[in-house]
């Protein structure tokens, strides 16, 4: 992804690996997404992509479901896999957006649901690679198969063109937010950036965000219809006016 100033799949988990499980711990109910994902799977195999440290997948595995993790970051995989309770998962070092070429993932499966949570399916960072990571999604899963995705709904009004913010201040730290905006190509770039006495610390990160209804014609294009829409993983149903998350279910109907 040159275009992007060498962001590469892997820069966003290799630069927040260290803090991840500390920073992003509490982002969403953690049980009602596990059980929202298992009832789903009805005892067929989940595929997550960008499992990053396990915030689900780890809670997931535990229910005894069969659970594979794809992440294009090796240092957040190095966590994940040292977590005792981790075993049962299986990682995979791939990139979403070609899921056909990560080794050994298609033995694992076909899988009955894919999902992709906390806005990661907004990380890839063009049309061209989220509509890869669709298709490739389509391949691996079961003929009835579900992909649940998780992202922000874009405002009405439109997002800043650029901002700082302060994300956290310590008596011995700071952590700046900075992002600029393309609205022409619906892309966020940003770094968290941790100022310590001991030297600061970029970490950076890419958004290309969709609408609902963008989201929903790649889905179909890729051979998916729209199954629900919900503003949260306990299943309250989606209201544009009022929610800016959504759970998005698609069921795999087709060939793409
Ligand atoms: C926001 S984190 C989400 C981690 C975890 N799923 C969670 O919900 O806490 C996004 C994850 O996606 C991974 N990721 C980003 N781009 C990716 C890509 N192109 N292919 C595979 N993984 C990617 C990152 O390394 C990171 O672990």
């Amino acid at each position: 992804m040159n275009e992007h100033d060498g962001y590469r799949p892997s820069s966003y988990g290799d630069s927040f690996a260290d803090v991840y499980d500390d920073w992003y711990a509490d982002v969403s109910d953690i049980d009602a997404t596990v059980a929202l994902l298992g009832s789903l799977a009805n005892g067929r195999p989940l595929l997550e992509l960008g499992v990053g440290t396990g915030r689900i997948a780890v809670p997931l595995a535990a229910t005894g479901v069969s659970l594979v993790g794809v992440d294009a970051s090796h240092a957040m995989l190095d966590i994940l896999r040292n977590k005792s309770d981790a075993a049962a998962i299986i990682a995979i070092e791939a990139d979403m957006a070609a899921l056909g070429q990560a080794r050994g993932l298609s033995d694992h499966g076909p899988f009955g649901v894919v999902f992709a949570a906390f806005n990661t399916f907004f990380n890839l960072p063009t049309d061209s690679a989220q509509a890869d990571c669709l298709q490739g999604c389509h391949g691996l899963l079961f003929d009835d198969g579900r992909l649940v995705i998780e992202g922000f709904v874009p405002p009405e009004g439109g997002l800043a063109d650029s901002g700082v913010s302060v994300r956290d201040v310590t008596a011995s730290t700071a952590v700046l937010t900075v992002s600029t905006h393309d609205a022409d190509d619906q892309l966020i770039r940003g770094h968290h950036i941790e100022m310590r006495s001991a030297g600061n610390t970029m970490r950076p990160w890419i958004i290309h965000y969709r609408t609902p209804e963008q989201l929903d014609a790649s889905a179909e294009a890729a051979g998916f219809v729209l199954d629900h829409r919900w503003a949260d993983w306990h299943g309250t149903p989606f209201d544009p006016a009022v929610h800016d998350v959504h759970i998005t279910v698609y069921r795999k109907v087709s060939s793409p």
